[in-house]
């Protein structure tokens, strides 16, 4: 099997990348990325010289580059992480959005149709219908639950959805989607909420917390995240959506304030600041879908997955100091210059 994934040296595709290389020495892993600013090949430094890895540089949104790696390489399967990801650029920037997400998405299914697939899986997100009340615990996302956006971010991830599954429909493309809680682990981009209050704690920085802090994600670790996609690559039904997340919800705060405590660091320096325009309020998955049809559970409890997480940021300080110290400072500057 030769098995493309599309956004490969990001956060989650370089977790998914080097899951199925060292899982699948049968298979050949072709990781195409545009390397944005989010993509880093240091992810990778584990598989690049394994026999079964290629990394091709390329844009999924340039249709003559996409068709003329079809043509040449003859995927059988495409697993499409490649995405701008960031909600708070996404506000800055919402066109990229819809070029990268969307543009990018039709055009790996518009290949598809051309030159035949075995699969074509698209990695979705929670955020796709949109958030629940904080009064209502009972409340979860299931996958019957409409499609209702709040950011450009999620609008563009649900547009690509809804692509897929007419590609489905009206081609008969062999689709599957996953729509994912939101991840921690190795190698995510400090712009997001644990890694960037890791790295600014250990350097006592001011934290900032978006309003009241009491917005709730349902955090699952990028390892299970990747076992769940494997798993529905490999028995999961076309045309099917899979919802992945671990019950693991905590209010922003609380997650700020278990990363102050197992750095000894005070909680001082959290500071409230103006709210993310449009701030989704709740996320929870109900992953019975997954749990049932797949057998698929999570092996991660919060606790531990956090513990070794935030090791892993004390032991590969080089890793995100190198993004930090880079163009990443100007973002940070532009973004939260008005709010700290
Ligand atoms: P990321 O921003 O860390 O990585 C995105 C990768 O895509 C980067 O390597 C980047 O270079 C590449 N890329 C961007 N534009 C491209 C283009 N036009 N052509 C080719 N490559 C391009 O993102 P992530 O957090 O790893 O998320 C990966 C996927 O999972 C996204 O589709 C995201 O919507 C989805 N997702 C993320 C989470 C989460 O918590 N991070 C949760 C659920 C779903
Ligand atoms: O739910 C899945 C989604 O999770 C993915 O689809 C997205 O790609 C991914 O970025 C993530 O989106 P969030 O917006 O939930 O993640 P982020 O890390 O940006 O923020 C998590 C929460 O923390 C959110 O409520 C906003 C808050 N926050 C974030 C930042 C960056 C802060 O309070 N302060 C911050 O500085």
């Amino acid at each position: 099997m030769k098995i493309v994934v599309t956004g490969g040296a990001g956060f989650i595709g370089s977790n998914f990348v080097i899951h199925m290389v060292k899982k699948y020495p049968e298979h050949q892993i072709i990781n195409l990325d545009l390397l944005t600013y989010a993509g880093n090949l240091e992810n990778l430094t584990e598989v690049e010289n394994a026999p079964n890895y290629k990394f091709i540089r390329g844009d999924i949104a340039d249709r003559k580059f996409v068709f003329d790696l079809f043509e040449k390489e003859k995927p059988d399967i495409i697993v499409n992480f490649a995405a701008e990801s960031h909600v708070d650029r996404s506000i800055e920037d919402p066109e990229s959005f819809v070029r990268t997400n969307v543009m990018g998405t039709t055009t790996l299914l518009d290949a598809c149709k051309e030159y035949g697939i075995k699969r074509f899986h698209q990695v979705s997100t929670d955020e796709v219908y949109g958030d629940l009340p904080l009064d209502r615990p009972d409340l979860f996302f299931t996958e019957e639950t409409p499609l209702h956006t709040s950011s450009p971010y999620s609008s563009s991830k649900a547009s690509a959805d809804l692509f897929v599954m007419a590609y489905h429909r009206t081609f008969g493309i062999p689709v599957t989607i996953s729509r994912c809680s939101n991840n921690y682990g190795p190698y995510q981009f400090p712009e997001k909420l644990i890694p960037l209050i890791i790295s600014r704690a250990l350097a006592d920085e001011e934290l900032p917390v978006y309003g009241t802090g009491e917005n709730v994600r349902d955090w699952l670790h990028v390892s299970d995240h990747c076992v769940a996609i494997d798993l529905i690559l490999e028995k999961g039904r076309v045309g099917e959506v899979y919802n992945i997340g671990g019950h693991n919800e905590r209010t922003n705060l609380e997650v700020v304030k278990t990363i102050l405590k197992a750095l000894g660091k005070p909680e001082s320096l959290i500071r409230f600041v103006k709210d993310r325009p449009g701030h989704d309020r709740r996320y929870a998955i109900d992953p019975t879908k997954i749990e049932t049809e797949l057998g698929w559970e999570p092996q991660y409890v919060f606790d531990t997955g956090m513990k070794q997480t935030i090791q892993w940021y004390l032991d590969n300080k080089e890793w995100w100091e190198h993004i930090i110290n880079g163009e990443y400072t100007s973002y940070f500057e532009k973004m939260y210059g008005e709010r700290l």
